[in-house]
């Protein structure tokens, strides 16, 4: 394995991930603040400038938000930065009103103002809150953050790591973050790509670890559109959970996997690697590998033995996808983007042609048109089970999530997949999801690849 010098050989502290800090005594009923504003942080390796970015309560991740399982969360985001903003609970199954997609479910917050959100957490997993304005920007430039819903009872594991995987568009001089978010290129191409990869907002993560102990890692991954392959080294690792939402079976990590913008997947990993050694989270890139995380082990002689493969994390309420056999199909053709042949498309409400569309900064259509329509692509009744046959005639691969509601794939032998709200559908594929209308409103459905949805990769599904 290769590794990058930048990135190893630094002491670098595991992250500024503050826990939640509570008043003993509550002053009063407002809601603990969530302050959305710019701040300068050393993103780039030591020796680079400092960046300034936008973050929740101006740390990179922001603020960690951790409840256990049914608790309420209460948040008021307070926007101190130069533009409106929003934020979006991804992948919690919580009222539309909450859900802070700007425009569609409630106002964009004006600079200066605030708004309380308030929900109860219903399942217990992996999630994380991010802006759900200008997302191709905003995200971009820090305003994300884990959101940790801890299981009614503790599971037996010797830590628990949250692990945010990004990529920064980075001047290489002044370590700036490229201003241009909306550039053509990337928005009509695979999507801003960063040149400097990061775990948690630093340049290294070292997490020191005994030999023979089991760590869960949550893994997500808040780029704007970069797809991570990973793979372990000195470690025996198990999928626990998809996007928050647990397998039945917990299944071992053979090889490579993928993690695409807005999925999650807790892992638990055994220490494989003997004292003096380092286990590492590798990310692949042509052939060759990266240390994403490196984990030194430590410690002989006292470490516990290796434990027999995991049980399965406690299922969530309420999950299952029934009768998917009779169930309508909508269909949600892909179309657009450099080398897609799109012709024309319709655009506010007129059709045009795929220059016109470009001059507008708009690549991509969903059934033929550009952005969010009126009408919903489809209506679900709440507790009814819906599919949706997507098809990608891009020459990209698309990361399509639902919010609101976990889906699970329809696959070819009739089979159902994981629970999941982001699906990676790639260039020429054909994907069925199936799922059940939940809380009723109007619920996104988009490419979270961050500049295809701010170019046109965007939908919504009524739930009444
Ligand atoms: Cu993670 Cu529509 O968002
Ligand atoms: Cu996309």
């Amino acid at each position: 394995m290769t590794t990058r010098r930048a990135f190893l050989g630094q002491a670098t502290a595991t992250l500024a991930l503050s826990g939640l800090a509570r008043p003993a005594f509550a002053a009063s009923h407002d809601p603990q603040a969530l302050v959305a504003r710019e701040a300068v942080v050393q993103l780039a390796p030591e020796g680079y400038p400092a960046t300034s970015i936008w973050g929740y309560d101006g740390t990179l991740p922001g603020t960690l938000i951790r409840v256990r399982q049914g608790e309420r969360i209460r948040r008021r985001l307070v926007n101190e930065l130069p533009q409106p903003s929003s934020v979006h609970w991804h992948g919690l199954r919580i009222e539309n009103a909450m859900d802070g997609v700007a425009g569609l479910t409630q106002d964009p917050v004006p600079p200066g103002e605030s708004f309380d959100y308030d929900f109860v957490a219903p399942d217990a997993g992996t999630f994380w809150y991010h802006s759900h304005y200008n997302s191709v920007e905003q995200v971009a430039r820090g305003l994300y953050g884990a959101l940790i819903v801890d299981e009614a009872e503790p599971v037996d594991v010797d830590h628990d790591e949250i692990l945010m995987l990004d990529d920064w568009l980075l001047d290489t001089e002044t370590a700036q973050l490229d201003p241009d978010f909306a550039a053509p290129h990337s928005l009509s191409h695979a999507g801003r790509r960063g040149n400097f990869v990061a775990t948690n907002g630093a340049a290294l993560t070292e997490l020191p670890v005994k030999p023979n102990e089991r760590i869960r890692l949550r893994l997500i991954n808040a780029a704007n559109a970069r797809i991570f392959p990973l793979t372990l080294s000195g470690l025996d690792g198990w999928v626990m959970a998809y996007d928050g939402m647990p397998l039945d079976t917990p299944e071992k990590l053979e090889g490579e996997f993928l993690l695409g913008p807005g999925q999650r997947v807790d892992l638990f990993v055994d220490v494989t690697a003997a004292a003096g050694e380092s286990a590492h989270l590798v990310r692949l890139n042509d052939e060759e590998g990266f240390s994403q995380v490196a984990f030194p082990v430590a410690g002989d002689g006292v470490s516990r033995t290796r434990r027999d493969a995991p049980a399965a994390l406690p299922p969530n309420p309420g999950m299952d996808v029934p009768g998917v056999e009779g169930a309508p199909v909508t269909d949600l053709l892909m179309e657009g983007g450099a080398m897609g042949g799109l012709q024309e498309a319709v655009y506010n409400g007129e059709t045009l042609g795929f220059r016109a569309l470009v001059d507008a900064n708009q690549f991509w259509a969903f059934n033929g048109v550009v952005g969010m329509t009126d009408t919903p692509l489809m209506n679900v009744a709440r507790g009814e089970t819906a599919r949706v046959k997507m098809r990608n005639e891009t020459a990209f691969p698309h990361a399509m999530h639902l919010h609101g509601m976990h889906f699970r794939e329809v696959l070819e032998n009739g089979d159902l997949g994981p629970l999941r709200d982001t699906l990676l559908v790639f260039r020429g594929e054909t994907r069925e999801i199936a799922f059940v209308g939940g809380a009723p409103g109007k619920w996104l459905f988009h490419c979270h690849m961050l500049g295809h949805t701010a170019s046109g990769m965007a939908t919504w599904v009524q739930v009444t």
